[in-house]
């Protein structure tokens, strides 16, 4: 595996391979990698003639008081988790080569940006749209491969790269979890280890939500109430967002449940502010 820093180096890098009608598996992330990462990377291999992978902790995603000078940076281990899954380039570039300058130029999708998570921590989606298509633009992939944990994160790059014509697949692939059921991310770093077993209640109030659908729950506020009142059991957990959703649009479905529910969960464990979710299909729509 060739690991470059500068955009000069990894387009000389792939336009042979480019020129040769060869197509690049990208797997964009920030680092501190785990079996989710691994599973993207897995997934670019076998579809795709050249694997590419990215590692930047973009600032622009974080705001004010966030974790960017915490979150976990270890290039090393990374380094070699990625080449043992057959990655051919890292592209690991500091932040003076993505941003030489404060950007005037961003990329935004603002209804779907807005929403959800991004109610919660305001400009998020637009640094990390404005990032993809920058990573985009130098990697220029074939596919590119994103966690479905990050359900929203996916639909908003969908929607840009359709909005843009953006010359490249969007691949989801599924959530990855730990034996105990909790989704993998890298800030499970930052639990303790009460925490770590306090953050199982996520994966639990999932299945919950589906059995209360597959039982005929009224609605989609009584399931959010349900949620709500399971999450605020566990006294370790603070809810940023409980969200039941058309799992389509992400749109709030009013009373009626929508065919496919968007269950999503944000929600704090001391510094760790963890994601999940889950999409149940509405089987009283299908009959
Ligand atoms: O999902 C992530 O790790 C990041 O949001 C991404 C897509 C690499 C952009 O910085």
């Amino acid at each position: 595996m060739k690991v470059i820093s500068t955009i000069r180096e990894l387009r000389a890098a792939l336009g042979p391979h480019r020129l040769l009608g060869r197509t690049i598996g990208f797997v964009p992330t920030m680092g501190y990698l785990h079996e989710g990462h691994l599973t993207l990377a897995r997934h670019a291999r076998r579809d795709t003639d050249i694997v590419v992978a990215s590692i930047f902790v973009n600032p622009l995603q974080f705001g004010p008081g966030e974790d960017y000078e915490a979150y976990p940076r270890d290039v090393d281990r990374d380094r070699a988790m990625l080449e043992s899954v057959g990655t051919d380039y890292l592209f690991s570039p500091p932040v003076r080569e993505m941003y030489p300058t404060r950007p005037d130029t961003y990329v935004d999708v603002p209804h779907l940006g807005s929403m959800l998570e991004g109610a919660v921590r305001p400009d998020h989606f637009r640094g990390v749209a404005t990032v993809v298509t920058k990573l985009f633009n130098i990697v220029q992939p074939t596919r590119a491969y994103f966690g479905e944990k990050d359900y929203q994160q996916v639909m908003v790059i969908r929607r840009m790269v359709s909005d843009l014509s953006m010359p490249v697949e969007i691949v989801p692939v599924p959530t990855v979890r730990d034996e105990d059921g909790v989704a993998l991310s890298s800030r499970n770093v930052y639990l303790t280890p009460e925490e770590r077993r306090a953050a199982v209640r996520l994966n639990r109030a999932l299945a919950l939500a589906r059995s209360l659908v597959d039982e005929g729950i009224a609605s989609p506020a009584a399931l959010e109430r349900r949620l709500r009142d399971y999450i605020c059991e566990e006294p370790l957990a603070g809810i940023d967002l409980v969200a039941i959703r058309d799992a389509d649009t992400l749109e709030d479905p009013g009373d009626a449940f929508p065919d496919r529910i968007l269950v999503l969960l944000f929600v704090r464990f001391g510094k760790a502010r963890l994601l999940d979710q889950v999409v149940i299909e509405n089987r009283k729509a299908e009959g």
